[in-house]
């Protein structure tokens, strides 16, 4: 293959690049008029009274954590087998993270998993849509105390649907989305927060400013609205911007296009992969999965082993990779309490890789990365 093909490759365009032109010469490009319209389209889209845009999932996550009462002495469950996004926010709040496992076929965390780690601290969950396969947060919110929030990762799953047709972040829990570098809606870095209640969506809205009861656009917009005033809480600096606003509002608006070309890339994966050692994450062909992550777990016996396919890949620039080293193995959670034993994630991760699938990844593409997977591993 000839020019290396990253594993996420996001698509902008003439349409994107207008937006920003039109943005940067408005004369206002931090938060304001176009965030509110991109907040407006992103709540239209997903079919929920509220979304509020942030720098970050990473931050949505922890403002959610915040906004569901977690704080020092509480637990947060959250899957081992995703970014450490996920386990950090609950630290940054002085509350535990405990690691529970997940499902094999789905690498979503389910009731039962959960169950076995909960414990009368336990306040959230994490439930993260792994990939981009929604988790069953129905089934999970019937089988938690009320007491615990769900709070869901969608950080892989704009565009995914609920096994009950739903689309994901219309469940009622706070839902968070990145939009960083290789989402499926891409503005470089940013993220948001769907949800029902307004007034929790009031709450964020001042806790993405530092607490602040008013934004600076409304400010600026109403000159006798005074600053000091204003500051109500602790929150953080965790705003958005117009000019990412500018290009989320055109990728909002190619997501079917967007969708097209990761179901072309993921058919041509799933039919192409057919005889090799190799089982694919389920449900990465079907409409509910927003195929963000095309992940593939290799069989225990293959050879060659993960790692040197993984290099065999990367030589033919094929920028295959890993998502995830378990958190509860890495430095900072491992020595932590007694040591965690999480069967199927272990078992997972070991064998586990994601091949390339995204806006910008043709289905010449996949085909290559077709070949090289049957080349090496036929
Ligand atoms: C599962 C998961 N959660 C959270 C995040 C954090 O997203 P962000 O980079 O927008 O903070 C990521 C980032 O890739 C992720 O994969």
């Amino acid at each position: 293959m000839r020019k290396y093909l990253p594993f996420g490759k996001p698509d902008f365009g003439d349409r994107e690049i207008e937006a920003v032109t039109r943005v940067l010469r408005s004369g206002w490009v931090g938060m304001g008029p176009e965030t509110i319209a991109f907040e407006e389209d992103l709540a239209r889209s997903v079919g929920v009274p509220h979304a509020i845009a942030v720098n970050s999932c990473t931050s949505a996550l922890l403002i959610s954590l915040r906004l569901a009462g977690v704080g020092p002495g509480h637990e947060v469950v959250c899957p081992s087998l995703t970014w450490c996004s996920t386990a950090n926010v609950a630290l940054y709040l002085g509350a535990k993270p405990v690691f529970c496992d997940v499902d094999p076929e789905t690498l979503c965390l389910t009731p039962e998993t959960v169950a076995r780690v909960l414990t009368p601290r336990t306040r959230a969950v994490m439930a993260v849509h792994f990939g981009g396969f929604a988790a069953d947060v129905g089934e999970l919110r019937r089988a938690l105390p009320d007491h615990v929030a769900i709070v869901e990762d969608a950080a892989h799953a704009f565009g995914s649907r609920y096994p009950d047709g739903r689309l994901v972040g219309a469940s009622g829990n706070l839902c968070c989305f990145s939009f960083y570098a290789n989402k499926v809606l891409s503005t470089g870095e940013g993220g948001a927060v769907t949800l029902v209640d307004a007034e929790a969506a009031e709450q964020i809205r001042s806790l993405r400013q530092h607490g602040l009861a008013v934004d600076a656009w409304k400010r600026f917009t109403h000159p006798g609205v005074l600053l000091d005033a204003n500051l109500t809480q602790l929150g953080y600096k965790a705003n958005y911007t117009d000019l990412q606003a500018a290009i989320g509002r055109v990728q909002l608006s190619r997501q079917e296009e967007f969708r097209r070309t990761r179901l072309e890339a993921a058919e041509i994966y799933r039919d192409g992969l057919r005889g090799l050692p190799v089982t694919l994450q389920r449900q990465v062909t079907d409409p509910g999965h927003s195929r963000h992550l095309f992940i593939v777990i290799l069989d225990d016996e293959a050879r060659p082993t993960r790692d040197e396919l993984l290099v065999a890949l990367r030589r033919r620039n094929i920028g295959a990779t890993i998502h995830y080293e378990p958190l509860h193995l890495m430095p900072l959670y491992e020595g932590d309490g007694a040591p965690v034993s999480l069967p199927h994630t272990e078992r997972v991760a070991a064998n586990i890789l994601t091949l390339p699938i995204g806006a910008s990844v043709s289905a010449d593409d996949a085909r290559d990365v077709v070949a090289a997977m049957q080349a090496i591993l036929g």
